[in-house]
């Protein structure tokens, strides 16, 4: 008798209208290329890429509709009917009345440290991220990680290692006083900790110790509908809600959002800064004008706003983010039948090896993930990136490197861009280079820029 078919899978609400080539290149090839990069996964030439899970930044697939969106683009200097329609829908998703269009996130985050911080604060966040941080010390603030160390633990399963430590908070209020806390910087999921989310409940807890002081909250929301996701899926009480109330409920705890838009709004470019309070606003309105561009654009086209408008649509259809966290799920499981250690659970963007593990013999001065990223694109030309020691820079103050306790590569997942053989093809590469790992050895560092050096760093093999 024939099999019962049992229903479980899932594939993506869309299918593939446009295609862009890619190319396998020879070991010989990738040698070359990768040593012409200092093994710095950021200096190679995209040409030279196999599978690009550098970042889930800009690299994703717009919809037709997006496309269609770009050619009614409203390029006037001032007054882009592009910017009103992106404003209805930041109003419409996130809450927030007032909007201040930036080119990408990063941009906003400078604003807000700007106008936020005073030489000496300290800004409280749920770990550190790379931009994020440099733009609040740039301002004169002291970043201060108060995230759970479940969060630091990559083989802890925990559903909400993004949450914030209430203890740890409270007792940086009591040791600097509010007044040096212009705000929390919450961001979710976290990027650095493997893309883990935080719980509603979390959120809450936080909101009201911050009100009891009379500290704000801001929230890096750019990649929170992945989180709402998580809460809907991991959350008591939120299984029938939808993703777009769910965020909606979320960022009603903040006085303002930054937005990378190049991650949940699946555009190529674009940032967003919104806000409740009408004081901030006028500031980063006047602001804008200095560093980006006319605040009805800030730095983008219009047709770059438009395409961002209609990204904000899309992005909340349950299917589509149940899609894309879906296939780095997949990823997970596959890699679970070799062993090969990743951060746990499986996070929102990508998949994060434990470098501190599979190259358990090499010092974290010798750069583990930053080795394994490139010894990855060695056997394959797929491309990674390190989020461990180089990513996380040096102390301010003693100038010695920062050694966190995650040394991890992280693979990340483009939306709407890659299938199910990319993966499978990632995966038997990462389980060859995890099969080889004893042979590997480490790197060491022969350039280093001033600020963010894991983007342009160069090293050598040792
Ligand atoms: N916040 C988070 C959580 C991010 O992941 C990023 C960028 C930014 C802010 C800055 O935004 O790049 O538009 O200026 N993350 C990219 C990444 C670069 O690969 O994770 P941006």
């Amino acid at each position: 008798m024939a099999k019962k078919v049992i229903k479980k899978s899932w594939a993506e609400p869309f299918k593939i209208k446009v295609v862009e080539p890619i190319k396998m290149t020879t070991r010989e090839h990738r040698e070359r290329a990768i040593k012409t990069a200092g093994y710095n996964t950021f200096l190679l030439e995209s040409e030279d890429v196999y599978i690009d899970l550098l970042t889930d930044s800009g690299t994703n697939a717009m919809s037709d509709r997006q496309w269609a969106g770009m050619m009614v683009g409203d390029e006037a200097y001032a007054g882009s009917r592009n910017f009103y329609h992106l404003w209805n829908n930041v109003k419409k998703y996130y809450g927030m009345p007032y909007f201040v269009p930036t080119h990408q996130g990063r941009a906003a985050e400078h604003m807000i440290s700007q106008i936020l911080i005073k030489e000496g604060d300290y800004i409280p966040g749920n770990m550190y991220f790379t931009t994020t941080r440099l733009h609040q010390e740039l301002a004169g603030a002291t970043f201060v990680d108060v995230i759970v160390d479940e969060a630091h633990n990559p083989t802890n399963e925990k559903p909400f290692k993004g949450n914030i430590d209430l203890k740890k908070l409270k007792a940086l209020i009591n040791k600097v006083g509010a007044k040096k806390i212009p705000y929390v910087s919450m961001a979710g999921p976290v990027n650095m900790a493997g893309g883990q989310p935080f719980s509603m409940k979390n959120l809450k807890d936080v909101y009201k110790l911050c009100q009891s002081h009379k500290i704000k909250l801001w929230f890096d929301a750019t990649r929170a509908v992945e989180n709402a996701y998580f809460i809907k899926m991991r959350e008591r009480g939120y299984a029938k809600k939808t993703i777009a109330a769910i965020l909606k409920e979320m960022c009603s705890y903040f006085e303002g959002i930054w937005v990378s838009a190049k991650k949940d709004l699946m555009v190529n470019i674009g940032g967003i800064l919104a806000t409740k309070n009408k004081k901030f606003f006028e500031k980063a309105r006047n602001m804008v004008v200095v560093y980006e561009g006319l605040h009805t654009y800030g730095g983008l086209a219009g047709r770059d706003m438009e395409a961002m408008a209609i990204g904000l649509d899309e992005m909340v259809e349950f299917d589509n983010i149940r899609a894309r966290i879906g296939q780095v799920e997949y990823f997970g499981a596959e890699l679970d039948k070799y062993g090969v250690p990743y951060v746990r659970p499986v996070g929102g963007h990508a998949i994060f090896l434990d470098a501190k593990k599979i190259l358990s013999h090499l010092p974290q001065d010798q750069f583990p993930a930053q080795t394994l990223a490139a010894e990855l694109y060695l056997d394959s030309g797929v491309r990674g990136m390190e989020r461990g020691v180089v990513s996380a820079g040096r102390d301010q103050k003693t100038g010695e490197h920062r050694f966190p306790k995650l040394e991890l590569v992280r693979l990340t997942f483009p939306r709407r861009v890659y299938t199910q053989a990319h993966i499978d093809v990632a995966v038997e590469s990462i389980v060859a280079v995890y099969q080889n790992r004893k042979n590997i050895t480490g790197l060491k560092m022969i350039y280093e820029p001033e600020y963010l050096r894991f983007f342009q760093g160069r090293f050598e093999k040792l």
